[in-house]
């Protein structure tokens, strides 16, 4: 060291000399002034002074405490347009402590850790070896006491015949003695009437006068042997039933020790003297815990089961704590000191602080130290104050960050998830898109209303098969309707909701269209059902849409029943069928499958009433149950646009009810119930589980499939169907942009591509999607099907000018263009087909692209011709003289150069003459002089072969 006065060392440490000098003197060094001269000794003297005053005496450091300062500006235009800014300034301070336990190396606390719960597990282990041998000794006694009994009731059993015997030998005894007594009158019979008295008196005294005494004792030591034994029994009884409860504590005792043994080490360690978090503060909301290290108690922070299984987002800090648990209890946090959640470790900070009530007055005095993330389920839409409420902080937080992100928004209005979401991860919490039934995203008293009491409910029973097969006629029959007949073409095209009471109950089917293109319908089908009835016909067998309903069905996981139809045709051959469906792995039950085969026939009714007492026998052993007294929800089976009555939906009611006037929200669309109509049409009020009903009133007509379930509040469902609209319309433009794209490089690489643009009105849901798809399917490599609108509902003059703008044509199924459109389409020659039969719509748009394909090219050998002799002309180049041996030659007819039979090369004519002139054409037999085009290494006695291409018109 350089410094050798006190005023010296005063300005290499940077510090007032009055400051040192009192310094030094407080550490037992005297100097009077800046010109004393320091010693080494001094300094250390000093310095050993400052570390003991700053309690580091021989020690490193133990708490290092970092603050951070951060300004930040926000620029906000106040309520009279002034513009103003706002200084934010943000503090932060952490503090790190390390604690005594601290210096025990890691390794050393994982083996004592270790080697307690190794004695902790050997511990178990002998508990649960005593209790079962407690058990074991318990059952012996038992078995012991159950002999005894046995031998006892033996005994009973013995002496009870014995007496038995001995009565029945008294009874002989006397009934002798009658006898003999009998036999005496009658000899006396004849002696004078005084001895009559005499002779009857030992008759009536026989059988009490001899054997009296003895038998009344018999009765005594009997009556007295009975009350021992009973009383012996008793006490037996009494003995085994203490017994049989101490050996059913010892097993409960012992199976509670192995359930523990087999519990994570968690589980073992966690008798910590933590209290577990009040329940007035476990939300059910907030999904997460506190960071924990693995080796903390894993008990759940909310004291509920399921919060603690969810994932815990990880933090730096803490995960760089984990598996010291040592270090994290003993740390006192904000949490300990106010009795809040239990847990160990660092945590706290604005946003993680566990209730209202006790938050404000911390925020300040606490420091920032740790985040505590939650994982946050944010239904589709949700309001500024609900989110806040889901993550426990003031609203105004929420406010703060979405001003952020430069929206002002106020604590009541709603946000969308995507937004939403923003704001939970910004908070540093963990963002989890909830489903719109997912009763996270519920409030709880939301939630209630969608769950109820489950009582049974009638099964909702799926008919598919392969067209044809007749699954309409067979539901027509069960419902004594007539639906078959009413259909275009005999197919069913829309899926068909219908329920029928049955003596043993209610049934609702759901009729699907076995035609291909209606793949959709069939799934949507399976997906809503319990049970599925396969329809087969009889004399025709497993066809591919019958393949493809058992996939569905076993894609949905539900039971089949297999309905043998047409069973009553001549050519019916079941036992063919069941081979096929058996190779379908559909296995009958009489071949030890679980799948019943029933021949019906829909003409004659066979079978039927079989059909469908197997139906509902599976249906009871599915146990089929849902809430009657809640709030409905179920699925959209098929939408479509009236014109009297707007958007039409059939909807099959999974679990509720659902009511006239309640607010339905379906898919992207929402609606107050207006009416209810039942698949005949006749209004009802209200619709339990599994029953179908016709709903009127939705603002638009949601898609076949689609989720309903009713809301508490229209103005909810408002914000969430327009929020999916919202959704679906930019993930919908990023697909046709994506779209574009393909084609160009399409295009780019297949050369020209054509395509026919449509636009299809259909007047269901199921249809539409149907037709598109079917219509989409045709495209080629060449001509591509470009679907440029596919809607429910008429032909309005709108879809005529979308026509007019993308060129393209309009298909109406089961629909009409209303006067307006049909007008405009005229004006603008817009093509508008109509069709009510999907295969014809199929059909017809074949052959019109095969109008747009460019013509096949076929070549047509038109003649030969022989080489016969070859001139170099200075001028022209190589003519070949030739002789047309066959057919004919042309001007413009391409040739084949033919070798020993070999193709040297092919190409076009540059000049034909006969003598010097030129010609059109050269017949078989003539000679002629031939130039070919950019060809001239030709020999005599080669042939030319003349091909002429065609173009011919093709067909798809
Ligand atoms: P898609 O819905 O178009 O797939 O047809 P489907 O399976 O509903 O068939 P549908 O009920 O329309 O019947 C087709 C044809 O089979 C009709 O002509 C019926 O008359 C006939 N058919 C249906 N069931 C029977 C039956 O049990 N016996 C006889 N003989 N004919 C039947
Ligand atoms: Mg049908």
């Amino acid at each position: 060291m350089s410094s050798n006065t006190v005023a010296e060392f005063a300005a290499e440490l940077n510090k007032p000399v009055s400051l040192l000098l009192e310094q030094l003197a407080a550490a037992g060094v005297h100097k009077r002034g800046g010109a004393d001269p320091v010693t080494e000794g001094d300094k250390q003297a000093l310095l050993a002074y400052l570390k003991a005053a700053h309690g580091h005496a021989g020690q490193e450091r133990r708490k290092i405490t970092l603050t951070k300062r951060s300004t930040t500006e926000i620029k906000q235009a106040d309520a009279t347009g002034r513009a103003r800014t706002i200084q934010v300034e943000v503090r932060k301070k952490r503090t790190f402590v390390k604690r005594d336990d601290e210096g025990v190396a890691a390794p050393a606390v994982a083996a004592q850790e270790e080697a307690e719960e190794a004695a902790r597990a050997a511990e178990l282990a002998r508990r649960e070896e005593e209790a079962r041998l407690q058990a074991e000794r318990l059952r012996q006694e038992e078995e012991a006491l159950a002999r005894k009994r046995r031998e006892r009731e033996e005994a009973e059993a013995r002496a009870a015949e014995e007496a038995r015997l001995a009565r029945e030998a008294a009874a002989r005894e006397r009934a002798e003695r009658e006898a003999a007594a009998a036999r005496q009158a009658d000899a006396q019979a004849a002696q004078p009437a005084t001895d009559t008295p005499a002779a009857q008196t030992p008759a009536n005294e026989t059988p009490t006068t001899p054997s009296a005494p003895a038998a009344d004792e018999a009765a005594q030591r009997r009556a007295e042997e009975q009350a021992r034994l009973a009383a012996e029994r008793a006490a037996e009884e009494a003995r085994a039933r203490e017994l049989e409860e101490r050996r059913r504590k010892a097993l409960a005792e012992a199976e509670a020790i192995r359930a523990m043994m087999a519990q994570p080490r968690k589980v073992l360690v966690a008798k910590k003297p933590e209290e577990p978090k009040p329940a007035a503060e476990a939300k059910p909301a907030i999904k997460g815990t506190l960071h924990k290290p693995a080796g903390t108690p894993a008990r759940s922070a909310g004291g509920a089961a399921p919060t603690a299984k969810k994932e815990v987002k990880s933090e730096a800090l803490s995960s760089s704590w984990k598996d010291e648990a040592g270090k994290k209890k003993e740390l006192k946090t904000r949490g300990d000191a106010a009795g809040a959640r239990g847990a160990g470790g660092w945590r706290a900070g604005p946003k993680g602080k566990p209730g209202r009530s006790d938050r404000d007055d911390r925020a300040s005095a606490a420091p920032a130290v740790e985040q505590r993330a939650l994982e946050v389920h944010v239904p589709e839409t949700i309001t500024v104050a609900e989110l806040a409420h889901k993550m426990a902080v003031k609203a105004s937080e929420v406010i703060k960050v979405l001003m952020k992100l430069g929206q002002m928004v106020t604590i009541n209005q709603s946000l969308d998830q995507d937004t939403a979401m923003i704001v939970v991860e910004e908070l540093g919490h963990k963002a989890v898109a909830a489903a719109l039934d997912d009763p996270e995203a519920f409030s709880e008293d939301e939630a209630v209303l969608y769950q109820g009491e489950p009582v049974p409910r009638p099964p909702v029973v799926t008919v598919m098969g392969h067209v044809d097969h007749g699954k309409t006629s067979l539901l027509d029959y069960i419902r004594r309707a007539k639906v078959a007949a009413g259909e275009a073409g005999g197919i069913t095209q829309h899926i068909g909701a219908y329920h029928v009471e049955t003596p043993r109950g209610v049934v609702t089917f759901l009729d699907t269209p076995g035609h291909e293109a209606f793949t959709a319908m069939r799934a949507r089908g399976a997906q809503a059902t319990d049970i599925v009835i396969l329809v087969v016909a009889a004399d025709d067998g497993v066809m591919p849409q019958t393949r493809e309903a058992i996939k569905h069905a076993k894609a949905a996981g539900v039971p089949i029943v297999v309905a043998l139809t047409k069973i009553d045709k001549p050519d019916a051959n079941p036992e063919k069928v069941k081979q096929e469906l058996v190779a379908e792995e559909v296995v009958p039950e009489e071949y030890g499958g679980d799948s019943p085969f029933i021949g019906v026939s829909s003409k004659t009714g066979q079978g039927i009433d079989e059909l469908l007492e197997n139906v509902l026998l599976q249906a009871e052993v599915l146990e089929l149950k849902a809430p009657v007294d809640a709030k409905a929800k179920g699925l959209v089976i098929e939408a479509r646009l009236d014109k009297g009555r707007g958007p039409v939906a059939t909807a099959l009611v999974q679990s509720g009810t659902l009511r006239v006037g309640d607010v339905v929200l379906a898919g992207q669309t929402y609606g107050r119930v207006r009416a209810m109509l039942d698949e005949n049409g006749r209004p009802v009020k209200e619709a339990g589980p599994s029953i179908p009903v016709e709903i009127q009133g939705l603002a638009e007509v949601p898609l076949a499939g689609d989720e309903f379930m009713v809301m508490a509040d229209e103005r909810r469902a408002r914000e969430i169907a327009t929020y999916r609209a919202g959704k679906y319309r930019s993930t919908k433009l990023a697909k046709q942009q994506a779209a574009k794209l393909e084609n160009m490089f399409a295009e780019m690489t297949a050369g020209e591509v054509k395509t026919l643009p449509i636009i299809i009105k259909a007047d269901v849901q199921g249809s539409q999607e149907a037709l598109s798809a079917a219509l989409l399917k045709l495209s080629t490599d060449e001509v591509r099907v470009q679907l440029v609108y596919a809607g429910v509902g008429g032909i309005s003059e709108s879809d005529v000018n979308l026509a007019i703008a993308s060129k393209a044509i309009i298909i109406g199924f089961n629909v009409r263009a209303d006067a307006n459109a049909r007008k405009a389409a005229e004006a603008a020659d817009v093509e508008i087909r109509y069709y009510n039969i999907i295969y014809d719509a199929v059909d017809d748009l074949k052959a019109a692209m095969a109008g747009l394909l460019s013509p096949e090219k076929r070549e047509e050998v038109i003649g030969m011709a022989e080489i016969r002799s070859v001139f170099v002309a200075s001028k022209i180049g190589t003519v070949a003289g030739c002789m047309v041996t066959q057919g004919y030659v042309t001007r413009s007819a391409h040739f084949r150069l033919i070798r020993d039979n070999v193709v040297v090369y092919t190409g076009e004519l540059e000049s034909l003459k006969r003598f010097k002139d030129d010609v059109r054409e050269v017949k078989e037999g003539f000679e002629c002089g031939i130039k070919l085009k950019n060809y001239s290494d030709i020999k005599e006695g080669d042939m030319l072969e003349f091909f002429e291409i065609k173009e011919v018109a093709r067909t798809l």
